[in-house]
């Protein structure tokens, strides 16, 4: 069952969005060469506690940290691991979610350490823009596999391909919600668009295969091929004035 939100739960939603958003951003200000991601890990916990709300993948079905954070050919789920070094030239895909009086909120970014090479700054940046293709079509009158589609064809049409094996989703009393996501679909079907729907849009991009292996710690998910890969998110509410991005931030991710 899809859950509409009222412009109430909007509001809040809304505001705990920018409350993950600063978090995060304070997050990837530090990250530079020589700092672990366990570092990252660390602030956003104090960071959580100083803004009062829940780290939201901390214990969900056993997620041992505060935030995910995925390096190179890591795809989503990666845990923030002491020997997980930052060096330069690294794609750093950093997904975060938290949870204030029973709300939920989710976003992702990914960033290169340093400079990057010119075909991971254009991996990073399709997936950015397939992300605000997808919200683009976030409108009443569309379907959601027109978001799905929008996302699938920016993404092929410069060479990369779209992760098969997760998805987006519904967001707001829960963390995952219906309806799923996929990052890949036909325009024209899917369920209605409706005023008061909360989706979390995250498409994961591999530069090489699309498909994906989890690791033997049961939660990093890598690409099969060794190749790199880049996850960006945003909540994002279909309303009559068009789609309203939750998680963005002014001079950050907007
Ligand atoms: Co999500």
């Amino acid at each position: 069952m899809v859950i509409l939100k009222n412009d109430e739960e909007i509001k809040r939603l809304r505001e705990l969005g920018l409350i993950a958003a600063n978090i995060l951003k304070e997050a990837v200000d530090n990250i530079k060469e020589g700092v672990s991601a366990k570092d990252i890990d660390v602030m956003v916990g104090s960071l959580a506690n100083k803004n009062k709300v829940r780290n939201a993948f901390k214990g969900y079905r056993g997620y041992p940290a505060n935030i995910c954070i995925s390096v190179n050919d890591e795809v989503v789920h990666g845990i923030p691991e002491e020997k997980k070094v930052f060096k330069k030239g690294d794609i750093v895909s950093l997904d975060y979610g938290v949870e204030k009086d029973g709300y939920y909120t989710d976003l992702a970014i990914s960033i290169i350490v340093g400079e990057g090479n010119e075909e991971d700054k254009k991996l990073v940046n399709v997936t950015r823009e397939s992300l605000y293709r997808g919200i683009e079509k976030a409108r009443l009158g569309n379907r959601l596999y027109d978001i799905s589609y929008a996302i699938q064809r920016h993404v092929e049409s410069n060479g990369f391909s779209v992760v098969r094996a997760f998805v987006g989703h519904g967001i707001g009393k829960s963390l995952h919600e219906e309806p799923q996501l996929p990052n890949f679909g036909n325009p024209g079907c899917g369920i209605k668009l409706k005023e008061g729907m909360v989706l979390a849009i995250e498409p994961m991009v591999n530069a090489g295969t699309y498909d994906i292996i989890i690791k033997e710690d049961g939660w990093t998910a890598v690409t099969a091929d060794g190749k790199k890969s880049a996850h960006f998110e945003h909540c994002v509410a279909i309303t009559k004035n068009g789609p309203v991005i939750l998680t963005a931030l002014e001079g950050f991710n907007a």
